[in-house]
C-alpha cells in the first residue's frame, strides 16, 4: 500500500485533498496528515476520515526538522504533498517573519528529512519516492491589466508581498535540490482557490460571511484587481495527476481561465446568496450591494493574476470540471450547511484579527 505524508492537511486546500485522495482511491492508500494546528488549521475539516484506519494524523510543526525525520524514520513514506504554509498575504504584511520560517525553512526542513530518508548510497532514489511542494501564481508577481496576459511556467518570479518572496524561496529551494542531488520533485503553481473548508479570511468566505452577518462587504482600492479562480477540488486533482502522470523535475501551472475583477465576485456573491436564500429568510432584505464598501487599498496590492494552463492541458489531459457560476452555489451551500464550523472559525481570535486588520480601513 503506498503512504503519502501529506503537510498542511488540515487547512483549507490540504484537507480537501484528503477527502478528493481517499474518495478516489478509497483503502488502496494511507494517508499521514502532518500538522502544526495554527490558527488556520482546523480538525474538523476531516472529521469524516479520522476514524479510517489508513489515516494518521500527526500534530508536528515543519520547523522542528528532529520531528519531521522522526516521522520519516517510522514510517516509509512513498509520496510527500506538501501544502504547510502561513498563506494570507495581508498577514504577511503585518508579520512577514513567521512566512520565511515557515515557508522557507519548513520547506527546506521537508527536503532535508526526505532527502535523508530516501537517498541510497550512490546518490540515487528509489523508484517511485516522489515529492510535490505545492506553490501559488503569486511567485509570478503581477500582470498588466490586459486580457491577453498570463503567467506561464517560464515566466520569471518576481514576488512582491511577504508571502509571495516566501512561497518563491521555498521554490527555488526545491528547484535546486532537484538541480543538485536529483531530489525526485515536482512543483505546482497554483491560481487561487475557493471552495468548502476556505478559511474566512481569505475573499470569498469573508464576504459570505459578512453578508449572512449584515457587515459591510470590504473591497480594498477600486474592487478592479484580477484574480483567476479555480474551484479547489479541481486543483485536487491536479496534483494527483502530477504525481502519477506528470513528469519527474518539471513545474506545472494550474488553473481554469476563470478571471474576475474583485468587484464583480462581490457582486455575484450578493446575487447567489439571495437566489439561494428561501423567500422568507430576514437575511435577504439586508444582503444588497449597499454593504459594499470601498476600503483602503492592500500595501503593494498585485493587480491581476492568470495562469495560462496549456501545459498541464496539453501533457496530462487535465481540465477543470467545476465552472465559477456551479462552484459558488456549491461552496455557498457548504457553508450554509455549515454554520457551526463557521461560527467556530470566526469565534476567539479570529475576531481579533477581524478587529485589528480592518479597523483602520
Ligand atoms: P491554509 O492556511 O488554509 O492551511 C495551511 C495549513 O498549514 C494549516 O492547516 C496550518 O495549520 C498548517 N501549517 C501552517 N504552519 C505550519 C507549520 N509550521 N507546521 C505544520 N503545519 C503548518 O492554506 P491553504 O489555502 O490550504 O494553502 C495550502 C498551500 O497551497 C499553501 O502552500 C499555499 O501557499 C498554496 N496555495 C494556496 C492557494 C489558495 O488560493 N489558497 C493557491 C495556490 C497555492
Ligand atoms: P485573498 O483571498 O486574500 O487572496 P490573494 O491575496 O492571495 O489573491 O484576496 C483576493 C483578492 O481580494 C485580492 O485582490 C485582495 C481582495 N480582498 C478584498 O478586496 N477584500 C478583502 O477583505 C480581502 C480579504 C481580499
Amino acid at each position: 500500500m503506498r503512504t503519502y505524508l501529506v503537510t498542511g492537511g488540515a487547512g483549507f486546500i490540504g484537507s480537501n485533498y484528503i477527502h478528493y485522495m481517499f474518495r478516489k482511491y478509497g483503502d488502496e492508500i494511507r494517508i499521514i496528515n502532518v500538522d502544526a494546528l495554527t490558527y488556520a488549521g482546523n480538525p474538523e475539516n476531516l472529521k469524516e476520515v479520522e476514524n479510517y484506519d489508513n489515516y494518521t494524523f500527526i500534530k508536528a510543526d515543519i520547523r522542528d526538522l528532529d520531528a519531521i525525520k522522526k516521522i520519516f524514520a517510522e514510517n516509509d513514506i512513498d509520496r510527500v504533498v506538501h501544502f504547510a504554509a502561513e498563506s494570507h498575504v495581508d498577514r504577511s504584511i503585518v508579520n512577514p517573519g513567521v512566512f520565511v520560517e515557515t515557508n522557507v525553512l519548513g520547506t527546506a526542513n521537508m527536503l532535508n528529512a526526505a532527502r535523508a530518508a530516501w537517498e541510497k548510497p550512490d546518490g540515487t532514489y528509489p523508484e517511485g519516492k516522489k515529492f510535490l511542494h505545492v506553490s501559488t501564481d503569486e511567485v509570478y508577481g503581477s500582470l498588466p491589466d490586459d486580457d491577453n496576459a498570463f503567467f506561464y511556467e517560464t515566466t520569471p518570479y518576481q514576488p512582491h508581498s511577504p508571502y509571495s518572496a516566501s512561497k518563491a524561496g521555498s521554490d527555488m529551494l526545491v528547484r535546486s535540490y532537484m538541480d543538485t542531488y536529483g531530489f525526485p520533485a515536482n512543483i505546482t503553481n497554483c491560481s487561487n482557490n475557493y471552495g468548502p473548508y476556505q478559511f474566512p479570511e481569505k475573499m470569498i468566505p469573508l464576504m459570505i460571511h459578512n453578508a449572512l452577518e449584515n457587515k459591510p462587504l470590504p473591497v480594498y482600492g477600486d474592487g478592479m484587481n484580477v484574480r483567476d479562480w479555480l474551484f479547489v477540488e479541481d486543483h485536487a486533482k491536479a496534483i494527483d495527476m502530477v504525481q502519477e502522470k506528470g513528469k519527474l523535475f518539471e513545474t506545472y501551472n494550474i488553473g481554469g481561465h476563470n478571471e474576475k475583477r474583485n468587484i464583480e465576485i462581490v457582486k455575484i456573491i450578493i446575487a447567489t446568496l439571495r437566489e439561494m436564500l428561501p423567500e422568507n429568510d430576514p437575511r435577504r432584505e439586508h444582503i444588497t450591494e449597499d454593504l459594499i464598501t470601498y476600503v483602503e487599498d492592500r500595501k503593494g496590492h498585485d493587480r491581476r493574476y492568470a495562469i495560462a494552463p496549456d501545459k498541464i492541458k496539453k501533457e496530462l489531459g487535465w481540465e477543470p470540471e467545476t465552472m465559477f457560476a456551479e462552484g459558488i452555489k456549491k461552496t455557498i451551500k457548504w457553508y450554509f450547511d455549515n454554520e457551526e464550523w463557521l461560527d467556530h472559525a470566526t469565534s476567539g481570535a479570529y475576531q481579533e484579527y477581524y478587529e485589528k486588520m480592518y479597523s483602520g480601513r
